[in-house]
Order: C-alpha cells, then structure tokens, then sequence
C-alpha cells in the first residue's frame, strides 16, 4: 500500500518531492573526501574488530600494482558484508562487479566450506587478478569469477536455472543498477538479501539534475525499489574511509508490510 496522492499530508518528503531537488540549492560542504576523524574512526574500527589480513592487503596491493581505481569497499564495510552474510547464513552469494576480490574474500569467508561465490566481472585482467586473490586466501574451491557484461552473465545463470541465491551484492556500473535490481530478483528467493554500494553517493542520489548515469541509475533503482511488492529495502547513510555513501539493503519478501501505517 501506497500513499502517494498530492493531498495527502502524512508523509512531506516522498520521493516524488525528492525528485525535484538539486544539490547545487543545499548548504553543503564538499563531501568528496573524508575527514581525518571519519578515517581515525574507520581505524579504531579496524584496531577493536579485526584489522585487514595478508590475503585482503596482498589483494589491495595487486590492485594497486594493477593500477586499478582505489573503489574497494572499505575494510569496515567488507567486515558489514560479513556480518550480513553470517546473519542470514548465506550459503550462496552473488556478487555483481569483482575487481580485484577484496570484497569477494569477506563475503566468501562467511560461507560455510561447501558454500559457492559467484561474482561477476567485465575486465578479463581483473577477473584474472581477483581469482589470484581469492586462491592466494585459499578460497577458489568455493568461488568463481565470471567475466564478461554482468546483464550477460546474469541472463545466462538464469537461463541456466541456477539455483537462487541467498545474499546479492550488487556493486558494478551504476547506470545498469536497475538491470542488476531486476536481475537479482530472479536469482533471489524469498528471505534473500540485496545489498546495493554506493546508494547514497555523497548525497548525489537526491539531485535529479547531475545528469549523471551514475546518479540516474541509482535513482531508477530507488523508483524501482520503492514500488515493488516482493522488496522490502531500508537504506543507511555512511561515512568513513570511503567518504559520505551508504548501502542500499533490501529483502525479498512475499508481500511487503505497509510502508505507512494508519
Ligand atoms: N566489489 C569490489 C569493487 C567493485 S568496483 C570490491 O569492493 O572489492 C566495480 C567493478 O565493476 C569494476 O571492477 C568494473 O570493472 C566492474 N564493472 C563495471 N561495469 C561492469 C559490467 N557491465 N559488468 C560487470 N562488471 C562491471
Ligand atoms: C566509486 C566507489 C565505489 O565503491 C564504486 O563501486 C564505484 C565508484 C567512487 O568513489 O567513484
Ligand atoms: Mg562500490
């Protein structure tokens, strides 16, 4: 049940407001880069709940070496891919956009030893690299990397009828992010997790006007998201070594609760 009807009161910030707004009009400071405390934090983190490893450095080194862009999740948010990942006892996790594994390696040691990692890349040089890294932390028997359009790969497992999958992490080309959504549905089952990187974007989610695909993706993903009966999704802001982001986390259910009661 929705409430979107213009003269209805209860609820002033619906997305079809949102849709108007332009960061550009918002007192803002330049969120691009994180602040020093953001990033003392992000390490405390690290110090209290277990920093990197040699296998998650040696994969950042070697996309480093590769000269790769520096977009991996943070080690606090692979270390939240896990936590999630155990929450729900996932046993099958699709991960959409591969680059060189970091985030491939937290997610697959939440499996249990005959647990299965599919993860989707389009750059044969960094589907090679990340298949290192993930061997290098003894984890090939129980992942893949598969190269090629993730829109591609994803058809073919469907039409594989691979079996479905208990966590999605979609974390490719944000411009497909509503392809991927649509996707991760049909390769989901009900009680799986979606989990979207970068939904937020240092607050350019709300700005209808970047012209951006980036940013447009990630708002038809949003429209997408907040119409369909069978996803119940919150989404949570984030700041640390990463900037200002957040993550889109949505379930797939039977039918959704009312998102506004009474
Ligand atoms: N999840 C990784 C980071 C992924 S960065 C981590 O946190 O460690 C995004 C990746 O998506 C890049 O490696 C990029 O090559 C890949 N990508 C971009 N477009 C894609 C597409 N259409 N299909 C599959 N992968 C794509
Ligand atoms: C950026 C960050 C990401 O996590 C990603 O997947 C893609 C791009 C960025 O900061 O530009
Ligand atoms: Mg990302």
């Amino acid at each position: 049940m929705r409430l979107d009807s213009a003269d209805d009161c209860a609820e002033p910030m619906t997305h079809d407001r949102v849709r108007s707004l332009s960061l550009s009009s918002l007192p803002m400071q330049d969120p691009k880069e994180p602040e020093p405390l953001w990033l003392e934090v992000d390490r405390a983190l690290e110090d209290w709940l277990g920093p990197d490893d040699a296998a998650l450095r040696s994969a950042t080194a070697s996309a480093n070496r590769a000269g790769m862009p520096a977009i991996a999740v943070a080690p606090a948010q692979g270390r939240m891919l896990q936590v999630l990942a155990r929450a729900i006892g996932a046993r099958r996790i699709l991960e959409i956009g591969t680059l060189a594994g970091y985030s491939a390696i937290w997610l697959a040691r939440a499996l249990p030893a005959d647990g299965r990692l599919v993860t989707l890349e389009i750059d044969p040089e960094r589907a090679l690299v990340a298949r290192e890294n993930l061997a290098r932390a003894g984890l090939s028997e129980r992942s893949e990397v598969v190269v090629g359009p993730a829109a591609d790969s994803l058809d073919a497992l469907i039409r594989a009828k691979i079996a479905p999958f208990d966590m999605i992490f979609i974390d490719a080309d944000k411009r497909n992010c509503p392809v991927y959504i649509r996707h991760a549905l049909a390769i989901a089952r009900t009680g799986s997790l979606i989990v979207v990187d970068n939904a937020i974007s240092r607050g350019r989610l709300i700005d209808s006007s970047t012209g951006d695909p980036h940013v447009d993706g990630l708002r038809a993903m949003m429209d997408f998201v907040s119409h369909h009966p069978r996803l119940e999704a919150a989404a949570v802001q984030t700041v640390g070594a990463k900037g200002y982001d957040g993550f889109l986390i949505a379930t797939v259910v039977d039918e959704r609760l009312p998102t506004i009661a009474g």
